[in-house]
Order: structure tokens, then sequence, then C-alpha cells
């Protein structure tokens, strides 16, 4: 018996190596049913086979990209159609990229705001309705410890839509509490994938882990197992919180 046993979960940006393929997995190893979306079609039809394979039941995995608010309504449409019904959305997705405020276009700045904000926004409007009519859901949106933190790698457009994120699950977990459903955001701080090292260098890395109590960079198994905890009935008291993974690197006053 899984905590999720007949549920159906959809998590975005469930292609990459990180957080979002471990939630995935995660959430189908103790039941859901998944319905997996990612902006990168091959890797997200690999990882559906993958875990497919694993879990032995069908994994759905679509082409969707988060910023497109036609695919991302078709993605929530199709778990529907499929199912019946929708109980857990991960709004995964997450894009950034380094620049000094000072030289940042405004191409760069939309786009982060957009893979982050927006598409939080898109998937939720879109969710909630399904959600609301059941009188059951959990939504779990991934801001970041950037969102608390003044990070200073050039990543001011990262850091105000992770706090947007923040705003906004406080004000949707306060609008559709009485509906039912719970929002809850996650602040991760550094959770290792080596895509990560083509983002940052090698000193940040190191940086982070010397300041952080526990020694060690974040795995996203222990996302992962956190977001299992948030989205399942041992939690059905907590809405609208920002709850901080970081090793102790940010300690919430
Ligand atoms: N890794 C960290 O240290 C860390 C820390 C704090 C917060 N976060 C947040 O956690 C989330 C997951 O990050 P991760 O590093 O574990 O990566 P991940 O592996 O979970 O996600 C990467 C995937 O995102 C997909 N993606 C990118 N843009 C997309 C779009 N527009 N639409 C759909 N999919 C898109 C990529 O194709 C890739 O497969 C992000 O929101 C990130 O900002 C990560």
């Amino acid at each position: 018996m899984g905590r999720f046993d007949g549920q159906v979960a959809l998590v975005t940006a469930a292609a990459g190596a990180g957080i979002g393929q471990a939630v995935a997995r995660k959430l189908g190893q103790e039941g859901a049913h998944l319905v997996l979306s990612d902006a990168h079609p091959r890797r997200m039809t690999e990882v559906a086979l993958q875990i497919s394979h694993e879990l032995g039941r069908e994994v759905v995995g679509m082409e969707v990209d988060v910023t497109n608010p036609d695919q991302v309504n078709a993605f929530i449409q199709a778990a529907v159609e499929r199912h019946g019904r929708v109980d857990i959305l991960v709004n995964n997705a997450g894009l950034n990229k380094l620049a000094p405020v000072w030289e940042m276009d405004n191409e760069t700045w939309k786009r982060v705001l957009d893979v982050n904000l927006n598409g939080t926004f898109y998937a939720t409007r879109a969710v909630l309705p399904h959600m609301m009519r059941a009188r059951k859901g959990v939504i779990v949106n991934m801001a970041s410890m950037h969102g608390y933190l003044g990070p200073d790698a050039g990543e001011a457009h990262y850091a105000a839509a992770k706090a947007g994120i923040m705003g906004f699950t406080r004000a949707v977990a306060a609008e559709v509490g009485k509906h039912g459903v719970r929002v809850v955001a996650l602040s991760p701080g550094l959770i290792y994938n080596p895509f990560l090292e083509r983002i940052y260098p090698k000193e940040f890395f190191d940086g982070i882990v010397k300041h952080t109590p526990l020694g060690r960079t974040g795995k996203p198994e222990d996302v992962a197992n956190l977001i299992a905890f948030l989205c399942s009935d041992e939690a059905s008291f907590i809405t609208g919180e920002v709850v901080n993974i970081t090793g102790g690197f940010y300690m919430a006053p």
C-alpha cells in the first residue's frame, strides 16, 4: 500500500536529472498514476519509459513548455481525460541564466520570470477547477532560498521570480483552502545535479557546502521525500507555507 494509491500526480519539468524526475519517481513508487511533462520531448519520452519500466505501469510523458498556456491547459486536460481527476500538481519548472542586473537584457529578464512565475500560474489556474470540484488536491510550487536571500551571482530575475512564487502560493492557498485544496511552496538550497555545473563556477558549490551545517549539497531525493510528505494526508493541516530544505544553509526565524 502506497500513500498515493489511486491518486493522479502531475509534475512539470520532469525529464531533467534533478528534482522533477526524482519527485515523479517517488510519487509513482508510492502508488500515484503519473502524468509528466517537460519542454524537452526526447528526454521526456525516455524518462517516462524508464519510470514506467521501473513501476510496471504506464507513465504519460508530454512535451509542454510551461510558458505556453495552451500547452499547459492541454497537459491538465490530458490527465483529466485519462484519469478523471488530478490529486497532485508539482510546479517544478524553473530556469536560471546568470547576468548582472545592470547588463541584463529584456529577454533574459522576461524569460526567467516567464518559466518560473508565469508557468506556475498557468498550471495552477488550469488545475484548480478540477481540484475544487473534487474538494481535494495539493499544489506544490518550486521556489528557492534565493527568493529570501540576496544572491550575488547575477540572479535578480530568478530571486524576483522565486519570491513571487512565495507570495503567489500564500494568496492561492488563502483563496482555495475552503474548497479543500492545499498549496505549498518549497525553498530548496543547493540541490546538486550535473546540469548546475553549466551555470555556476566550482567555487560556488564549495562556498555553499562550507556554510551548510549538514556539510553537503542536497540530493533531488531529499526534496522528493519532502514533497511526498507535503502531498500526503500526514500534512493535511499544512497550507500556504514555504518550507525550507537547505541543510541549514538558510534557517528561517
Ligand atoms: N537545483 C537546485 O539547486 C535548486 C535550488 C532551488 C530551487 N530549485 C528549483 O527547483 C526546480 C527544479 O530544478 P532542478 O535543478 O532540480 O532541475 P530539474 O531537473 O528538476 O528540471 C530541469 C528540467 O526543466 C525543464 N524545463 C526548462 N524550461 C522549461 C519550460 N519552459 N517548460 C517545461 N520544462 C522546462 C528542462 O527541459 C529540464 O528537463 C526549479 O524550479 C529550480 O528553480 C532548484
